[in-house]
């Protein structure tokens, strides 16, 4: 009896895989009233991937122009490297929460379209942290269009998103907003005080050496 078991268990281990990639069948018809995400909502959730894709672009560009060996600030570098990172983690918790909701199941090659960084010089550390400044608010005022298009739908108030938005990302935002403002403070006090070597010991600053 058990090497009857085990024979067929062995059959089944060597030939379902190989009878599986052999197969080609219909995607599965399963009941989808679970999937209650609303067009407006979903709309503007696109958009919002959309946007924190470009943001990573952007940011990229902003990394390789500190680290050309004519500007070399491995700092403002490395700041805005790690930056475009974590907005391409933006990118990815949307659509991964989208996927979680039963969206984007048959159409996900049309979700993202990479476009040119809108900017690619920049005089100085100070004035790429307040292009970052101003980039963030704009991804702030487009998470705020993202809840509200998703709450005040009036066929269905998307409360857990709009948590998920409100908690996660509004959050986030904030205070990355506050930590640029706050190093485009110091940055600018610095160069006021010691305008030769301001930008230099600021840059060692990013890097976490101590000087
Ligand atoms: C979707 O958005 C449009 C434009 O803001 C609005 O007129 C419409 O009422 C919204 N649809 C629903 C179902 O709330
Ligand atoms: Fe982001």
């Amino acid at each position: 009896m058990t090497t009857f078991v085990l024979a067929v268990a062995s059959f089944l281990a060597v030939c379902a895989p190989a009878l599986a990639t052999q197969c080609s069948e219909d995607p599965v018809s399963i009941p989808k009233e679970w999937v209650t995400m609303q067009k407006n909502c979903t709309d503007s959730m696109r958009q919002q991937i959309q946007m924190e894709v470009a943001a990573s672009v952007q940011y990229l560009a902003m990394g390789a122009h500190f680290s050309q060996d004519t500007v070399n600030r491995p700092g403002f570098a490395k700041l805005f490297f790690d930056a475009g990172s974590e907005e391409r983690e933006h990118a990815l918790k949307l659509i991964e929460y989208m996927l979680m909701r039963g969206e984007l199941t048959s159409d996900v090659t049309s979700l993202i379209t990479v476009r040119h960084p809108e900017r690619n010089h920049w005089a100085n550390g100070v004035e790429a942290l307040e292009h970052a400044l101003k980039m963030e608010h704009t991804v702030t005022d487009s998470i705020r269009k993202v809840i509200h298009a998703c709450e005040s739908d009036s066929e269905f108030n998307d409360y857990h998103l709009v948590d998920y938005l409100t908690a996660d990302f509004l959050e986030e935002q904030y205070k990355g907003q506050r930590d640029l403002a706050g190093k485009a403070s110091t940055l600018k006090k610095m160069l006021e005080r010691h305008p030769s070597l301001g930008e230099f010991i600021f840059d060692k600053k990013l890097l976490g050496m101590d000087i």
